[in-house]
């Protein structure tokens, strides 16, 4: 009974963002209930018992990793943030998220997180129409940051933006996130003027610019590329900006804080770091939680279990013996692409005052586990250092959340440029008994999987 109510919450949640009319490459046609992992579990439990025999060791928790060695390649894998995908087409990479019985992904419904950030800018156009548009020339002109166009975030993240102001054209039937370079006059095929009208006035609504910022030696999400794109567009049609959004709010600041907070131009992000949240007491106008304290949670639970040999829903869905446990309003799981997906919160000057700290862990899931849960070695990456969302808010949790779950990580940070820079650091995959990735770029799996192969 409880697995049926579970479904159906997340089936409803689901269908909340396949309504968005921008889903493409959707995240969440096949929600099933995570207890479906049973099966795996199960071998696992399995193998333990062989080793038990063999090693004579009638110690039946203890995980498979015990006893025996495992083989690299069959050890558990996360992968986090960056989804194993193809960069062009969005096309998820299932031999990665097969690699072995024991790999999962965890990142978060990119869809529906998606129509919430352009429902939100949407609403605050609406009701600041008296003082919005600037110039007052009936045109409501917006620039859009844009994070990577090979990652599947930043580009639901444009759909989402586009399809609620009305801006969104199709291509090979998708909302078209193609960057727009200048479309100060309104010509670009990538987009099209939208109208809005509010209080039986008809407005236009125009993406004034947007563009990728990748820096000099490729580095995406790049906040200092956004501060300088803004300083350039705003020296030569400043006056028509009257919005301004941005894919997350590393960049989002960057222009906030170059020029739209002394503007007194809203500015709207994604991430909910914790700067970003201070910013909307100084007319930032908003940003999405994508609930870094479940996924991050979530991204070290899930080895855990593997490590425990126990149902990989333990904690998660079903309570584990400390009291853990996700409730189905803060995340889904998606048997079919294996992956966990947290859900998405609206972070505005209605609420901002819950989300001061990002760094907070989930209170459902901060209790610590028992001793009998033994010390475990896990390597995790973070791809960029100087990625905002990654280093401010994703690792000060996984910090907290690996002292609750017992685990030893070692934390490795990349350049955001190249994959050897952080493969290099995973010489001795031997001495870890986990591992939890976040690709440079989502096609680059195989870098990660060769070594645990060889
Ligand atoms: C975050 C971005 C971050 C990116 C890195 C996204 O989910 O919203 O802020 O730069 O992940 O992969
Ligand atoms: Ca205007």
């Amino acid at each position: 009974m409880r697995l049926l109510k579970k479904v159906t919450a997340v089936a409803l949640a689901s269908c909340m963002a396949m309504s968005l009319a921008a889903c493409g490459g959707g995240s969440s046609e096949t929600t099933k209930a995570p207890a479906e992992n049973t099966a795996e579990s199960t071998e696992a439990g399995d193998d333990t018992a062989e080793t038990t025999e063999a090693g004579g060791e009638a110690d039946a928790t203890e995980a498979p990793a015990a006893d025996g060695p495992v083989a690299n390649k069959d050890k558990p894998l996360v992968w986090f943030n960056r989804q194993p995908s193809n960069s062009s087409t969005g096309e998820l990479n299932m031999d990665a998220l097969n690699f072995n019985a024991n790999t999962y992904y965890v990142g978060f419904n990119a869809n529906q997180g998606a129509e919430l950030q352009g429902t939100m800018v949407k609403e605050y156009i609406e009701s600041h129409i008296d003082s919005i548009d600037r110039n007052g020339d009936g045109i409501i002109g917006y620039v859009l940051a844009i994070g990577d166009i090979g990652h599947n975030d930043s580009i639901a993240r444009t759909r989402g933006v586009r399809s609620a102001l009305g801006t969104a054209v199709e291509a090979n039937g998708a909302v078209d996130s193609t960057p727009v370079g200048t479309n100060t006059d309104g010509t670009s095929s990538y987009v099209q003027d939208g109208t809005l009208e509010v209080n039986g006035k008809t407005y236009t609504i125009r993406e004034l610019a947007s563009q990728e910022m990748k820096n000099q030696t490729g580095a995406t999400w790049d906040a200092a590329t956004a501060g300088n794109a803004i300083n350039t567009w705003s020296a030569s049609f400043g006056e028509s900006i009257d919005v301004v959004v941005s894919n997350n709010d590393g960049m989002g600041m960057a222009m906030f804080n170059a020029w739209s907070m002394a503007q007194g131009v809203p500015t709207f992000g994604y991430d909910a770091n914790s700067d970003a949240v201070a910013a909307i007491a100084n007319g930032y106008g908003g940003t999405i939680s994508q609930h870094a304290d479940v996924q991050a949670y979530l991204t070290l639970r899930v080895l855990r279990n593997i490590l425990d040999g126990v149902d990989i829903d333990t904690g998660i869905g079903t309570a584990d013996e400390a009291g853990n446990v996700l409730s189905a309003d803060v995340y889904e799981y998606n048997e079919a692409e294996r992956s966990y997906y947290a859900l998405n919160v609206a972070v505005t000057a209605d609420n901002y005052q819950d989300f001061m700290d990002s760094t907070v862990t989930y209170a459902p899931v901060s209790n610590q586990l028992g001793e009998d849960h033994a010390a475990k070695k896990v390597w995790l990456n973070i791809y960029n250092s100087a990625d905002n969302f990654l280093s401010a808010t994703y690792m000060p949790l996984l910090q907290k959340y690996d002292d609750l779950l017992n685990l030893e990580v070692e934390y490795i940070q990349g350049d955001g440029q190249n994959e050897s820079n952080i493969t290099n650091r995973l010489s001795n995959p031997s001495q870890y008994d986990a591992f939890a990735i976040n690709m440079v770029k989502t096609d680059n799996a195989a870098s990660y999987t060769n070594l645990l192969n060889q």
